[in-house]
């Protein structure tokens, strides 16, 4: 065991959030986590399950920790490029995280700040921008494009050669159908169905989603 966790490397998880404690759940043997950062002072100071909660202050303050930046909510997805950009944390120091249980491709291309949790399947020639985070159970099929910053729900559906554009979130339960593009920074509501492309739309949902 002490083998494991001396090879195992150091992650800050930001914020300290329901996504942020749920990364938690995907280091496997890969990350320790060593802290959390989080800007609300109502947690900094505590600790979760013994892990310290801190404040920005301690951001990259060692050369060996790395850091996994996770804001956003239905509500707050469209300040994820200036919360994560406001945080001055280097590429090489943003850290990908994949569930042991999630199966990536071979082939596929993940960029950096990328959470990928239990159940995620991610097929042939996809291509994953950086800052993205899949929640459980989402299968992305063949030569979809996920842009930067965007967020995708569990349970989601993105049949193939999809391209979702950047700082979009898409709800739980969605599906959508191969060759359709979705506009950036559209929300999709929870289990809609997109059967053709978004292009202006803010706000889409429903079946089929409008
Ligand atoms: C789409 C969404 C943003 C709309 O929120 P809202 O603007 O507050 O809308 P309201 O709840 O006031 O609903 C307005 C109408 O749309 C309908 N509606 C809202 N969301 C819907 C959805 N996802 N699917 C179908 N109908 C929906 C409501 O039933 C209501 O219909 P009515 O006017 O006939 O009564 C929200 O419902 C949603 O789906 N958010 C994403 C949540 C999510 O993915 N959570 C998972 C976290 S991982």
């Amino acid at each position: 065991v002490d083998e494991k966790l001396y090879q195992m490397k150091k992650l800050m998880i930001f914020p300290f959030s329901g996504t942020g404690i749920e990364a938690l759940d995907c280091l496997g043997d890969e990350w320790s986590c060593t802290g959390f950062i989080s800007d609300d002072p109502q947690w900094i100071g505590k600790n979760y399950f013994g892990i310290p909660i801190y404040d920005r202050s301690r951001l990259l303050t060692d050369n060996e920790t790395y850091v996994l930046a996770v804001p956003g909510s239905p509500d707050s997805f469209l300040k994820r490029e200036e919360i994560i950009t406001a945080l001055n944390i280097p590429d090489d120091k943003l850290a990908i995280v994949i569930h042991p249980k999630a199966a990536v491709g071979s082939h596929v291309k993940l960029g950096f700040n990328a959470l990928i949790m239990a159940g995620v399947v991610i097929t042939s020639n996809a291509m994953i921008g950086n800052h993205v985070c899949v929640l459980p159970n989402t299968t992305i099929h063949h030569d979809s494009v996920i842009e930067d910053y965007t967020l995708i729900g569990g349970n989601v559906l993105v049949a193939g050669n999809v391209t979702i554009s950047k700082n979009c979130y898409i709800g739980a339960g969605t599906n959508i159908k191969n060759g359709v593009t979705i506009a950036a920074k559209t929300l999709v509501g929870l289990g809609s169905n997109v059967i053709s492309d978004i292009i202006d739309k803010k706000i889409v949902f429903g079946n089929p989603a409008k």
